[in-house]
């Protein structure tokens, strides 16, 4: 199988789930939550902690991209245990893929350039959020609490990009009868297994 790097545009080369996800996406269109996922860490302590994600790209190794906080509890859960678990949903296509595996944290130092690709991608509303305080504190109403960070603002050094290299990803499909479930693993080359539902 080629890398996912060699992918053409058409998207051969890609993994087959790679294909199935694009198209549920595209059915999904401009749809509000399209791009939202869940992301289930670890925490220090044991207990499961699952939040919603904006799904921002693909690495160039086809590694799934998110942006966070440095100072979220992100980071430190993934310190601790760097396994994690994304479920994404599609409501047009009625389709769920959960998608498993290693999380590392990239920040400031190691990753200035994709990090800056990502800042200058948002929009100001977008970006706003970064130049907010410590998340999860006691509410300070004096801020600062900018509606907006304009184009050409720097890069917060609190900006972070999470990427997840996938190892194991399951679609469980409720259009047809029986329900399709089906998964494919990165140590099988993606070789599709069909699943009871
Ligand atoms: C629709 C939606 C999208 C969100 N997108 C992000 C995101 O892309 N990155 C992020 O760090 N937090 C995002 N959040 C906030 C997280 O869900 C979470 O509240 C925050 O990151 C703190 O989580 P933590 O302390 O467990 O790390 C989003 C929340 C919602 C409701």
């Amino acid at each position: 199988m080629l890398q996912p790097e060699m992918a053409d545009e058409a998207g051969v080369g890609l993994p087959p789930w790679r294909l199935l996800l694009r198209a549920a996406r595209q059915r999904e269109g401009r749809a509000p939550g399209s791009g939202w996922l869940q992301l289930a860490t670890m925490s220090a302590e044991g207990c499961p902690r699952v939040r919603t994600l904006v799904f921002r790209g693909w690495s160039a190794q086809g590694e799934l991209e998110l942006l966070t906080d440095t100072r979220s509890e992100k980071p430190s859960d993934l310190l601790h245990q760097p396994r994690v678990e994304l479920c994404w949903l599609f409501r047009k296509t009625r389709e769920q893929f959960r998608l498993r595996g290693l999380a590392r944290i990239i920040d400031g130092e190691q990753g200035r350039e994709a990090l800056e690709q990502h800042w200058q991608r948002l929009t100001p509303r977008g970006r706003a959020v970064w130049g907010w305080p410590q998340p999860g504190e006691g509410f300070n109403p004096e801020g600062p609490w900018p509606e907006q960070i304009p184009d050409g603002a720097p890069k917060p050094e609190v900006l972070a990009l999470i990427r997840v290299k996938l190892e194991r990803v399951e679609q469980l499909d409720l259009k047809p009868h029986p329900h399709l479930r089906r998964c494919w693993l990165r140590d099988q080359g993606w070789l599709e297994q069909h699943l009871n539902p």
